[in-house]
């Protein structure tokens, strides 16, 4: 295992994880995966920690993708095995941290990077950052949920083009398409970030997690609208409902 993969820091209240494997342009391994895992684990179980924010280290790359090295051997079996322990670990254990994940794209956002970035709750990509799903270019597709993330961001037509082409689309283009939340000059990313971060963190963290859960619950069918009601009524009662009710009803600003 490589010395260290990651950089972490908790400051007011957000939770920062930085990769850093720089001189393979971040790529993800499987030793990155785990350490990414576990910082993120540490974040859901601090109490200290309100919001994350998640992006790699240079101003080249965020993430430019699995690291082909590791699997460009492999057959059906070792590749649904690799898949089926990534999505578990990282991508699905993201999407479902019930504390918000913001992706700070500093540079390439490539396959695994992408589907990385897409797993987090919100992007704000550097005005230099590229996006794209090469998959198809490698005679793969994505494995880390692309194919499924992708659509419900930017629309089915917009993914298949992504997809199907393996283009990459530049930060203004992912900003028009819904792909990402904001683009920034690279040099205020992270100031942006931390503003997105305050802005949810003023906000009462039970009512964060259950609208996480309740939007995961959005696929257009009734299902999604009786998890969101059972959602809405768990919130009432909570020490973050009184406090919010209260705070408006004595005109003052809630504390959470
Ligand atoms: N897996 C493993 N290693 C990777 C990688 C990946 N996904 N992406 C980049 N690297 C490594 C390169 O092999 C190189 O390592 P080396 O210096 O030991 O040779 C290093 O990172 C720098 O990358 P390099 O290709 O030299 O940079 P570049 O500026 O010429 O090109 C990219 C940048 C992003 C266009 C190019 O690296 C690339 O296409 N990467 C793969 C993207 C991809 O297909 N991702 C999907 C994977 S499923």
């Amino acid at each position: 295992m490589e010395a260290k993969l990651t950089w972490v820091e908790v400051l007011d209240n957000v939770g920062w994880l930085k990769i850093n494997r720089e001189g393979k342009l971040n790529a993800l391994n499987r030793d990155l995966i785990d350490e990414i895992h576990d910082h993120l684990a540490d974040f859901q179980s601090d109490p200290n920690v309100r919001v994350i924010i998640l992006t790699g280290s240079g101003d080249k790359a965020f993430v430019a993708g699995a690291d082909i090295t590791e699997f460009s051997r492999f057959g059906p079996q070792e590749a649904a095995a690799l898949v089926q322990y990534g999505n578990q670990v990282l991508f699905d254990f993201i999407a479902q941290l019930t504390k918000p994940v913001i992706a700070a794209l500093n540079g390439f956002a490539l396959g695994g990077g992408l589907e990385l970035a897409m797993a987090c709750h919100i992007r704000i990509a550097a005005e230099h950052a590229k996006m794209g799903l090469p998959e198809v270019s490698l005679g793969i597709i994505p494995g880390y949920g692309g194919t499924q993330r992708l659509p419900s961001l930017i629309g089915k037509g917009n993914a298949m083009e992504m997809i199907l082409t393996g283009d990459m689309i530049d930060a203004k283009k992912a900003l028009e398409i819904g792909l990402v939340n904001q683009v920034v000059p690279a040099k205020h990313l992270m100031e942006a970030a931390l503003t997105m971060a305050e802005r949810m963190m003023k906000n009462a963290p039970h009512s964060l997690k259950n609208a996480i859960k309740a939007l995961h619950a959005a696929d257009g069918s009734p299902k999604g609208f009786i998890e969101e009601a059972l959602l809405f009524s768990d919130c009432f009662g909570t020490a973050d409902f009184e406090e919010g009710m209260g705070a408006f009803l004595e005109k003052r600003k809630p504390k959470f």
